[in-house]
């Protein structure tokens, strides 16, 4: 990337204004001093898909993500391109929740990408955000994602969310009460975002390689609450209950988290064709 002075000032200057906003996100005390990802800024086009062409030409305020962000959107919203899907065939406006405002650019951009009819919220606790945005653009709550009430408030006055982005203080106990929180009031077909997850391996945000608690650790927990009925089937941890029978899917791409809700189901097979080979050979398989 060749720069003029001018432009590697500008550059350094939003460097260090983006270190600066993230450390006084951190816990006092505990500071992350080793950013290494923040050396690699690099604005070059994104690319031809829609979503990274619609980026690229974003004009308004500054949006802050990472550059395989786009690559991630592409395939999880493309199935909500046209609004959110119902079940007879149709849609209606999406309703989404960004937690995280800073500058107001991610938001803009998703009321670029949803259009005017959906119903887009961000939420932030600092009151600065307040009036960052146009409020045809969204409409900007001010509080803490870790207060469960004010979750819910929220939730409430939207009459339901579709989807929800969380890319607020990435502390993993604001983020385990936000998903506890705003899960079970998630649409059936709706999705929930965590961005930024290379956070819980960071001290500053109470992460560390498999320390219980961060947004990976519980992600991955939420694998086993998937398959509870098959231990438990087994015998293992019998007592227990699938805390999350709605959960459809966990897919973990680098620093994001994607779960996924549908209507809670009982597992059931199918067979189709002729069977050839004797009942008994399928008894011995076991299954
Ligand atoms: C990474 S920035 C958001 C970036 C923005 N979504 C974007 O894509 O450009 C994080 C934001 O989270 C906010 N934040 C920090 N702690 C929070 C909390 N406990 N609840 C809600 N927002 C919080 C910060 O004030 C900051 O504006």
């Amino acid at each position: 990337m060749n720069l003029n002075v001018s432009e590697l000032h500008g550059t350094l200057r939003e460097r260090l204004r983006l270190r600066s906003r993230l450390l006084k996100l951190v816990p006092r005390g505990e500071r992350v001093t080793r950013m290494t990802g923040w050396a690699d800024l690099d604005n070059s086009p994104l690319g031809e898909g829609a979503i990274h062409r619609a980026l690229d030409n974003h004009q308004g305020h500054l949006i802050h993500k990472w550059r395989h962000y786009p690559d991630v959107y592409d395939e999880v919203l493309a199935g909500y391109r046209n609004g959110f899907p119902l079940p007879d065939g149709g849609y209606r406006p999406i309703r989404l929740i960004e937690i995280g405002v800073s500058e107001g650019g991610s938001l803009e951009f998703w009321r670029e990408w949803f259009g005017p009819d959906a119903q887009i919220v961000g939420i932030d606790i600092d009151p600065s955000c307040a009036d960052l945005v146009d409020p045809s653009v969204a409409t900007i709550r001010i509080g803490s994602q870790a207060d469960p009430d004010f979750l819910r408030s929220v939730v409430d006055e939207m009459g339901g969310v579709d989807i929800v982005i969380d890319d607020g203080s990435h502390v993993a106990s604001h983020q385990k009460v936000t998903f506890d929180t705003l899960w079970p009031r998630l649409s059936t077909n709706g999705m929930f975002l965590i961005e930024d997850t290379h956070t819980t391996y960071w001290p500053g945000f109470e992460g560390g390689l498999r320390r219980p608690g961060t947004a990976i650790e519980e992600a991955k927990q939420l694998v086993d609450d998937m398959h509870a009925r098959y231990y438990i089937e087994a015998g293992e941890d019998a007592a227990s209950e699938p805390r999350h029978p709605d959960l459809w899917s966990v897919a973990f791409y680098d620093s994001i988290i994607v779960m996924r809700k549908r209507s809670a189901r009982t597992p059931a097979r199918i067979t189709r064709g002729t069977q050839v080979r004797p009942a008994s050979d399928w008894a011995e398989e076991g299954y």
